[in-house]
């Protein structure tokens, strides 16, 4: 059994792209610039945008955290949006989910400029994707993208599960697994909460991507000797041996599953860390499409 080690990828990946920005800095460019809107206090968000801004910096990348009330109107959100769409110095942006409730995600989404758009959520980007077209592929599938190619796990004619239909992770993932070329050409099966005979499905599957949010949701008994598991969830479970009062769990029982994998990624230290570093990998991307350095 390997660890597929996304915080080495993370700082292998963080390190090349750096070296690309020290080049273009030192050619006189200005650095790349993503935005983060905030909307409200949510800890999760809260969490998750400063280890965007983080990385931001670790890339040499400008970063601009813009919090906002969660009182916003719609109209003062779209405001914000169409304000950044214009600003040359923005080269993406990204709106942390989930919103509160009064605010319509579509909407919201949707008047997000698709070339600034590195999170890769804009209906346009979403159909890019289906066709095979470039466009910003977004950040939790890239992430695992990664993983699977800069550890050449083969993907052709694999039979593929993933547990989840979100819009962010599954749906994406199902379309990039399944298209022709590498990382691809894999036949994918998608699960949720209406799916039948789960436990019989994932047992044949090759490779399983757990992206549903229940901790510890893959049992042992539902895993094929030498599978390969890759776990998308980030669950917070009480733990009193914990200073903080939890611990981090992913939907993967991962101390009985790991000894069948051929692979598998932890929790923390695998998918979560390459979520954020494939976020740079599109903001780069945007950057030097603006500038035609591709
Ligand atoms: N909330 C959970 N994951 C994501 C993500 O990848 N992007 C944004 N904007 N919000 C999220």
């Amino acid at each position: 059994m390997k660890i597929l080690d996304g915080k080495l990828l993370s700082k292998k990946i963080k390190e090349e792209i750096k070296l690309e920005v020290d080049g273009f800095l030192s050619n006189g460019y200005r650095a790349p610039h993503l935005v983060a809107v905030l909307v409200g206090e949510d800890p999760a968000s809260k969490f998750y945008v400063k280890s965007k801004m983080k990385s931001c910096e670790q890339v040499g990348f400008r970063s601009t955290n813009m919090v906002v009330d969660k009182s916003i109107t719609q109209l003062d959100l779209l405001s914000i949006i169409g304000d950044l769409n214009k600003d040359q110095g923005v080269d993406g942006y990204i709106v942390q989910l989930p919103l509160p409730e009064h605010l319509d995600v579509d909407i919201v989404l949707e008047a997000i400029s698709p070339d600034k758009d590195v999170d890769g959520f804009h209906p346009v980007n979403m159909g890019k994707l289906i066709l095979g077209l470039d466009t910003f592929v977004p950040a939790t599938p890239l992430g695992i993208i990664e993983i699977i190619k800069r550890y050449n796990i083969p993907t052709e004619g694999k039979d593929v599960v993933i547990v989840g239909r979100s819009n962010i992770v599954g749906k994406p993932m199902s379309i990039c697994l399944s298209q022709k070329g590498y990382p691809g050409n894999s036949t994918v099966t998608i699960v949720h909460s209406r799916s039948k005979n789960i436990e019989e499905k994932l047992k044949q599957a090759d490779i399983i991507i757990a992206a549903i949010g229940k901790p510890n949701f893959v049992k042992e008994h539902m895993v094929k000797e030498g599978a390969v598991v890759i776990d998308v969830g980030i669950n917070r479970v009480e733990d009193s041996s914990k200073k903080s009062g939890y611990s981090l769990v992913g939907d993967v029982d991962f101390d009985n599953v790991a000894p069948k994998c051929s692979y598998i990624t932890p929790v923390p230290g695998g998918v979560g860390l390459m979520t954020v570093t494939a976020l740079m990998i599109n903001t780069l991307k945007s950057y030097k499409k603006k500038y035609e350095f591709e």
